[in-house]
């Protein structure tokens, strides 16, 4: 079975991850898209939040999982018994970082491989940090993120 995790932080999913999660889903026989627990950041939604947003907008891909780590990435894929790593990459800005993630998950597990979806044309633009800085000038999100999450951001924006 070829299972393979995309990692990433989702503060919140965005449509582009989606896109990503639903070419990768029609790849592999199992998707475990994972949310990093990372300390050192602050970000916008909890962890449980992200998963849970996660878990409502992949609810209809039969073979896609959502699930939380810590620590380091290749160790997580061990845990899950996954040789592969998913990425999506949008513009040439995104590659000397991806780059350097695969090459360093491939010296500490040389079995692993990354595999990169080129971003679909209309969201090439697309980030968490930009969706957070067009809510929080009360600008539109639709097209940019799912209807459940543009709730959640509007929920948290409230508080
Ligand atoms: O969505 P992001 O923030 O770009 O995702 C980054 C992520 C989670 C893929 C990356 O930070 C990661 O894999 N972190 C886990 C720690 C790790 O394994 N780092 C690489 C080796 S030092």
């Amino acid at each position: 079975m070829n299972i393979a995790v995309y990692p990433g932080s989702f503060d919140p999913v965005t449509n582009g991850h989606l896109d990503v999660i639903k070419r990768a889903a029609k790849v592999f026989d199992k998707l475990i898209v994972a949310v990093l627990i990372n300390p050192s950041k602050t970000p916008m939604f909890s962890v449980e939040e992200r998963v849970e947003m996660l878990r409502e907008v992949t609810f209809d891909i039969e073979n896609v999982e959502i699930d939380c780590f810590s620590g380091l990435l290749i160790e997580y894929l061990e845990k899950v018994n996954s040789k592969i790593i998913v990425k999506g990459l949008r513009m040439v800005s995104d590659f000397e970082y991806e780059f350097q993630m695969a090459l360093i998950n491939k010296k500490l597990n040389p079995e692993v491989e990354t595999i990169f979806f080129m971003t679909s044309n209309k969201y090439g633009y697309l980030s968490s940090s930009i969706v957070k800085e067009v809510a929080s000038f009360g600008g539109c999100l639709s097209d940019l993120v799912p209807d459940s999450v543009i709730k959640h951001i509007f929920k948290k924006l409230k508080k």
